[in-house]
């Protein structure tokens, strides 16, 4: 999807000719007061009842005197806040699926808009007429392809604009590896996928192997790899946008490519939505996709351990003891929770990166879903400043989270009598003990997690990944490239910010 900001006053805005004009109506007229065929429409269409403002609400119309487009939709846009925005546009395109609807201008000249605005359109947009067909030949291509974006002075909105392009970017990438059946999205082909990023420089990225994972001693990840026949990867990607030496931010993605459970096998419905379980990692793929495009002045890493988890004479028991990269020894008393496994060998190779800060992100419990269902991701960190600064990416990113405890009484539950600690606690709590047992990885690291079980992907009829949280992270990485202290820090051996330990 193409998208072009322009500078487009209300008559340049009809003058244009498109195959759809979609115009955002405040509720209540900004100052910027606006003149032609469209103030026409807009005054008689409010004062005759046809046209509401509040959010989302629509008058679709055909051949307007003096306007080019031969549709044009109104939509309420509420406050004009971004959210309102998003929901306006979202409300707007569900309007426009005609075929051979091509070439579409969003004017957004009637708001008195903020730059998060024009992000939130752009996106917006983007998600209403995104289509997968990756294994979908019958499936009609995405029909909006152009999209103009009109604001009343182009150069204000620049950097918001860029932002919510480079959003889109993420979330379609990520989309599209997550949405991609398990034998579509093999930890190999996810190494592909992520050397082939790597073509847009200034992104490199190593894939690691079995043998070198071995070598690395994580007994953990092997562990939970060793029950499928396809080879497990560690995909390792560096962007480099910042000053040499300097420390950086490590996202930290769960790339099971499908979660069968392993011995402690899963029920069979809804089983196939476990191939959403790479869905971490799909956001870090995505997020370096957004950071080719963007290339922001701040350096990232992604780290990816990506495998199946399968029932195989091979496979791991419940029982067994692996030793992690840490040293130190994990009961697997449930082989379904496979993920934090993975993550807590990825975690203590992290470390060598002398971060300023780790996130990991993981579709890790079905608790988490049931805490917090899928409007916010669950977040949690000992560290103040890292939980405040995602969770502030979140709301203006619209990509929200919520932060949940990490009292050290959750742990209680994974002591074990054969191993340094049990891989599950009880069902209670179960999103914090996931948490508490990564904690036990990240001691000296100033690290935050990211529960997206509910937020990653969509159930029922509109199966299918969306591709949060590219949009928290990015929004992250960028403000975390605009703090003073980050281009002073070159030594990068030291976290920048005083860190506060929670109790
Ligand atoms: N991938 C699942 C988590 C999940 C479950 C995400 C349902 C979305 C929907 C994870 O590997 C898992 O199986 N977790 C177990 C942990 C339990 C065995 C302690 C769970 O949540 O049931
Ligand atoms: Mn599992
Ligand atoms: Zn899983």
């Amino acid at each position: 999807m193409d998208f072009e900001l322009k500078s487009l006053s209300a008559e340049q805005a009809a003058a244009l000719s498109a195959d759809a004009l979609l115009v955002l109506v405040p509720e209540v007229a900004s100052a910027t007061a606006i003149k032609g065929p469209l103030a026409t429409l807009i005054e008689q269409a409010t004062t005759s009842g046809d046209l509401e403002t509040g959010v989302g609400k629509s008058l679709s119309c055909y051949r307007v005197t003096g306007v080019k487009s031969a549709r044009v939709i109104l939509v309420g846009a509420g406050d004009g806040t971004p959210a309102a925005v998003r929901k306006a546009v979202a409300a707007g395109m569900g309007l426009l699926k005609q075929p051979g609807l091509k070439r579409l201008v969003l004017w957004l000249g009637a708001l008195s808009m903020e730059p998060a605005g024009v992000s939130a359109a752009v996106q917006a947009c983007a998600e209403a007429s995104y289509v997968y067909t990756a294994t979908k030949p019958s499936a009609k291509a995405r029909a909006v392809t152009d999209v103009v974006v009109g604001v009343p002075q182009a150069a204000a909105m620049q950097a918001g604009f860029d932002t919510g392009v480079a959003m889109v970017t993420g979330v379609e990438f990520a989309k599209e590896w997550a949405n991609r059946p398990a034998n579509h999205a093999t930890p190999s082909m996810l190494a592909d996928a992520a050397r082939k990023l790597a073509r847009k420089s200034p992104i490199k990225t190593e894939v690691l192997g079995p043998k070198d994972v071995a070598a690395l001693g994580m007994g953990a990840f092997m562990a939970v790899a060793q029950g499928s026949a396809e080879p497990l990867r560690l995909i390792v990607m560096r962007y480099n946008g910042g000053e040499k030496g300097s420390a950086p931010v490590v996202l930290v993605g769960k790339g099971i490519t499908f979660d069968t459970g392993g011995i402690s096998i899963k029920p069979a419905a809804e089983m196939d939505e476990m191939k959403f379980d790479m869905g971490g990692a799909a956001s870090v793929l995505g997020t370096f996709a957004a950071l080719a495009r963007l290339q922001p002045r701040i350096n990232v890493v992604g780290i990816i351990p990506a495998c199946e988890n399968m029932p195989d004479g091979q496979a791991i028991k419940p029982g067994d003891v692996v030793t992690s990269m840490s040293g130190q020894t994990i009961e697997i008393l449930n082989t379904d929770a496979e993920g934090r496994l993975i993550l807590c060998d990825a975690l203590t190779y992290a470390a060598r990166f002398k971060p300023r800060s780790v996130v990991d992100i993981a579709t890790l419990t079905g608790a988490c879903v049931i805490a917090l269902g899928g409007v916010r991701s669950g977040l949690f960190s000992p560290h103040d400043d890292i939980a405040v600064a995602l969770q502030q990416a979140g709301e203006r990113a619209l990509d929200p989270c919520w932060r949940l405890p990490l009292d050290d009484e959750y742990a209680e539950s994974l002591k074990s009598n054969f191993a340094d600690m049990g891989n599950v606690g009880g069902r209670a709590g179960g999103a914090i003990t996931a948490a508490k047992f990564l904690q036990k990885f990240t001691a000296e690291l100033p690290w935050a997690h990211l529960d997206i079980a509910g937020t990653a992907w969509k159930g029922g009829a509109a199966k299918g990944s969306t591709g949060r949280p590219v949009p928290l992270l990015l929004q992250y990485i960028l403000d975390e490239a605009a703090r003073p202290s980050v281009a002073e820090s070159t030594t990068g051996t030291k976290v920048p910010a005083k860190r506060t330990r929670k109790a």
